[in-house]
């Protein structure tokens, strides 16, 4: 494949997280080209500039449709908030670029079938920023579990939480806009939803309860203005091949910094894991001696594949950024016609089915199948 030429819309939290990974990707994994960084997009030219210069890109400018009709750029990372999504991805897939947009794909549904169709037609690559599903040892636990390790499953708990949000007085921001979507739900519960779907497959029936700590925020610049969405969900899942699941999501959760937990419960064993220990999971088997029996710790290690392209030694670790690194070489790998592990839109729009099925599930206080 010739040298890949990259876009970058959006420097924030994703923007950066993006540009290290197509930054890292070749020297990581050395079995793609080095991608050129070719065109970086902000809100205003200055701190393009800046960034531009920080990330290594060649270009830089105030004017995203500016990068997208860059002959030079091949691939368009999309960082910007929820809102934009559509608007960007789109642009992207009609000017016959591939896209690595971040989650969820977009406030409303029918933007987001908009973006698959878009994705279609093009016959590019297009891509969401699932990250959590290329931790190694989350591949490994659906080896695990194709392999009988816990026998059938049969319940499966899975949540977030995390505190940026737990703070009434935290300013409000474009989360806390009804323009972003439901708040808790696309914000969070796409990614344990991205999970059971690599794990388990699709939801088919969903009822949520959500709920909105505070009513109210301060703006920065005085005064205060009404939350417009839900900081936290609780729901009950149905999963294909009748599981059933918990699912839980705050971003107001006091203590809870970066936490997804997975509690996969099956009738010879189980599986816990926590994303603030991304490095390892607990496995029981119940088998052997009863005197004893337990969880076991596994530390991730470089038996646990992309883990040994990172670092030869176990237990050391790898870190959030690292699954965006191993999520590029994925999308890198989609692009070059290889097989890849990747959330493609078709899929994602699967995810985003079930979020809104979820906020529907709440407003009619019911099930809701999704078909
Ligand atoms: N995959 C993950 O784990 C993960 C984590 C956090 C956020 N996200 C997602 O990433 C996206 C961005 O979130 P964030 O936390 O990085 O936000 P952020 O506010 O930190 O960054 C957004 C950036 O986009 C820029 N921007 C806004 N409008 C723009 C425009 N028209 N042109 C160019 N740049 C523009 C902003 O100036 C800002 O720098 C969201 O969709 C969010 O859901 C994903």
């Amino acid at each position: 494949m010739k040298t890949l030429g990259v876009g970058l819309i959006g420097t924030g939290y994703m923007g950066k997280c993006h540009a290290l990974a197509w930054n890292a990707v070749k020297a990581v994994f050395g079995d793609v080209a080095r991608p050129r960084l070719v065109h970086l997009a902000e809100i205003d030219a200055q701190l393009a500039a800046a960034r531009a210069t920080e990330f290594g890109f060649e270009k830089a400018t105030a004017d995203w449709r500016a990068l997208i009709a860059d002959p030079d750029v091949d691939v368009v990372s999309v960082t910007t908030p929820n809102q934009f999504h559509p608007e960007m991805a789109i642009a992207a897939l009609e000017a016959g670029k591939h896209v690595w947009c971040e989650k969820p794909m977009a406030p409303a549904y029918a933007d987001a079938e908009r973006m698959l169709a878009a994705a279609r037609a093009s016959g590019r690559v297009a891509a969401l920023g699932y990250n959590y599903i290329q931790n190694p040892v989350m591949r490994h636990i659906r080896t695990l579990l194709d392999e009988g390790a816990i026998g059938a499953v049969n319940h499966i708990r899975v949540e977030m939480d995390e505190d940026f949000m737990a703070d009434p007085e935290a300013f409000f921001y474009w989360k806390s806009e009804g323009t972003s979507g439901y708040g808790a739900l696309d914000d969070f519960a796409v990614h344990p939803l991205s999970l059971l779907w690599y794990l388990f497959g699709h939801v088919e029936a969903v009822i949520a309860d959500m709920t909105k700590p505070y009513l109210d925020r301060p703006l920065q610049h005085g005064g205060r203005r009404a939350v417009e969405n839900h900081d936290a969900a609780s729901v009950l899942v149905r999963l294909s091949g009748g599981i059933s699941a918990v699912l839980m999501a705050n971003r107001a959760a006091w203590g809870r910094k970066g936490r997804i937990t997975l509690q996969i419960f099956g009738s010879k064993g189980s599986i816990l894991y926590d994303q603030e220990r991304m490095n390892e999971f607990e496995l029981y088997q119940a088998d052997g001696r009863a005197t004893e029996q337990g969880f076991r710790k596994v530390l991730a290690a470089p038996a646990h594949r992309p883990y040994d392209r990172f670092i030869p030694a176990p237990g050391h670790g790898l870190g959030f950024n690292d699954l965006k690194i191993i999520e590029c070489h994925e999308l890198i790998r989609a692009i070059s016609g290889e097989p890849a592990s990747i959330v493609t839109f078709e899929d994602g729009l699967r995810i985003e089915k079930s979020v809104h099925a979820m906020a529907e599930s709440f407003h009619q206080r019911r099930w809701i199948e999704i078909g």
